[in-house]
């Protein structure tokens, strides 16, 4: 980056149903910003089946994807741009293992551990890799795409 050897990162973080009907958002945000992430942008939303298939198309031929479509439809989702250096590693690391129920024992400290349950209600999203954090910040925030292409080109 322009800053120097530390790249400084956008990701995609989201907390699902569950971690707003538990009123978990005032938490999981004030752990972010503890971590040291900054929150560039955020919003609620209602999704509808269609966006929820576009969104995790790559999981489409799995056996859950119905129940994640149902379960991501159930209500209202805080999504989120977490900026920090390292942002994709940190918020993943910060989340824990996908498996709410494996992360109260392997990882109790992580947002999951505290917020989760199983593998379906386990609290947040959180993007992958470079390019599923490109993807996915611009899927829901299309007016980042000056943002994203710039952080792209000084990769
Ligand atoms: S995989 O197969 O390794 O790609 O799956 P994984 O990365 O573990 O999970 C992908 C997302 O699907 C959700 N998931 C499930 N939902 C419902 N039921 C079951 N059994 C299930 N398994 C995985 C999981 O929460 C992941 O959601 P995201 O939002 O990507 O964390």
């Amino acid at each position: 980056s322009i800053h120097g050897s530390i790249k400084t990162e956008k990701t995609l973080a989201i907390i699902k149903p569950d971690g707003l009907l538990g009123n978990y958002t005032d938490d999981i945000r004030r752990t972010v910003v503890e971590y040291g992430f900054r929150i560039f942008k955020e919003k609620i939303v209602q999704l509808d089946e269609a966006t929820v298939k576009s969104f995790y198309a790559e999981h489409s031929s799995k056996s859950f994807f119905s129940s994640l479509l149902k379960y991501m439809t159930s209500g209202p989702v805080l999504v989120m741009v977490l900026e920090k250096d390292n942002a994709i590693a940190d918020w993943r690391a910060l989340m824990g293992p996908t498996d709410a129920s494996k992360a109260k024992i392997t990882h109790p400290h992580s947002i999951r551990a505290k917020c989760g349950l199983d593998m379906q209600k386990n609290c947040v999203h959180g993007s992958d890799s470079t390019e599923s954090a490109q993807r996915e910040i611009l899927f829901f925030f299309k007016e980042l795409s000056a943002d994203v292409a710039a952080e792209h080109d000084e990769l």
